[in-house]
């Protein structure tokens, strides 16, 4: 070897040594651009280093140049590993900015403050009624609240001079061409008689709704609320009600063996008909425990009457129902004793005893 051909192996180490160290530097793509040129561009080094072999004699040249083309390929492939490396950071740098946190927890919400809204109890109860039903594969059905006599009485086998009538404290309006007195329904009973008129068995529904009687103190109001279940389908039975609402009480009050009690009872549209009643304590208000009894709702098997004013055959079709005070229900699961302050819109109450809006109700987390 001459001291020539060392010095030109030393350049080419040189060059292969600073091409590594630049490409090392190089923080991005831009930087690794320039270094490119540098080496392999027109004006690069490599470029003039190849230039120049036309100059050297025949077989200098052919070593030269081969040595010469082994540095190309190698400083090619370590500047293309170099692009491949900041190419995958630039990469990993735009994921991590545009990174979206789905773990974000709920903002924190203030305590039901000056502006911060509630959930009426009566609206919450009914949003509960609607989660243990609808979990059992009912829907919700609803009816006007004026009624006609017929929906509200006639249909309901309830006739023109049955002491029912009486007790219902109606709220008559002025006749209409036909000569009769429209109502203000007396109980949601008339949506049954609408539900089945309209849609054909097998029928699964509840009616939460108004309701109005001419009644004021502190446990009536004019205008108050009652839930009514309807269930039509062939070979229904006592057994049936029974089932279903034992497992509605005792998912509603929150208490798995709470008492219920099935009692002969007389109501015009269901035979037989029951009152159902739940354990509690008369002394402490306590439900659950205390050996004594409490009217909580009325059912029945749909009389056969009513299943064929709506034109449906009792000989296929049974069912039964039930009928329930919305008030009444709220205020035995939260203590109240005064049914007024529902309506009163007294912000203080309603902030007490108001749901919180962001926790709807839902039977995995128990009603
Ligand atoms: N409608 C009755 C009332 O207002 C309650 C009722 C009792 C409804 C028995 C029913 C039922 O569906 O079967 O007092």
């Amino acid at each position: 070897m001459t001291d020539a051909t060392t010095m030109r192996a030393d350049d080419l180490a040189a060059l292969r040594e600073e091409t590594a160290a630049q490409l090392a530097a190089a923080a991005d793509l831009r930087a690794w651009d320039a270094v490119r040129v540098g080496v392999l561009g027109r004006g690069g080094r490599l470029t003039a280093l190849l230039k120049a072999l036309g100059a050297l004699p025949p077989e200098a040249r052919r070593e030269r140049g081969a040595a010469l083309n082994r540095l190309k390929a190698e400083l090619e492939a370590a500047i293309e590993a170099r692009r491949a490396e900041l190419e995958a950071a630039a990469l990993e740098a735009r994921l991590a900015a545009e990174r979206l946190d789905v773990t974000l927890p709920p903002r924190p919400h203030p305590p039901l403050g000056a502006e911060a809204g509630a959930i009426h109890p009566i609206s919450r109860t009914m949003e509960e009624l609607v989660a243990i039903f609808g979990a059992m594969g009912f829907r919700v059905a609803e009816g006007p609240d004026i009624e006609s006599d017929w929906h509200n009485f006639g249909a309901l086998n309830i006739p023109e001079h049955h002491p029912a009538r009486q007790d219902h404290d109606t709220f008559y309006l002025p006749p209409g061409p036909d000569g009769r007195r429209p109502v203000l329904r007396t109980h949601t009973s008339p949506v049954q008689i609408r539900t089945m008129l309209t849609q054909p068995p097998p029928i699964r529904v509840i009616v939460p709704g108004r309701t109005w009687r001419a009644d004021h103190d502190a446990t009536h109001s004019p205008m108050f609320h009652q839930v009514e279940g309807l269930v039509i389908d062939r070979a229904i039975t006592l057994g049936h009600l029974k089932g279903c609402l034992i497992d509605f009480l005792r998912a509603f009050f929150g208490i798995a063996d709470l008492p219920v009690r099935f009692r002969a009872s007389y109501f015009p549209f269901t035979e037989p008909s029951m009152e159902v009643d739940i354990g509690w304590n008369r002394r402490t208000g306590e439900l659950g425990k205390g050996g004594d009894w409490l009217e909580i709702l009325g059912s029945g098997m749909v009389h056969p009457r009513v299943l064929a004013n709506c034109g449906l055959d009792p000989r296929e079709w049974q069912g039964f129902a039930f009928g329930m005070g919305v008030e009444r229900i709220t205020m035995l699961k939260h203590g109240m004793a005064d049914l007024r302050p529902f309506y009163e819109s007294d912000v203080r109450w309603l902030r007490h005893y108001g749901a919180d809006p962001l926790s709807p109700p839902s039977l995995a987390e128990g009603v």
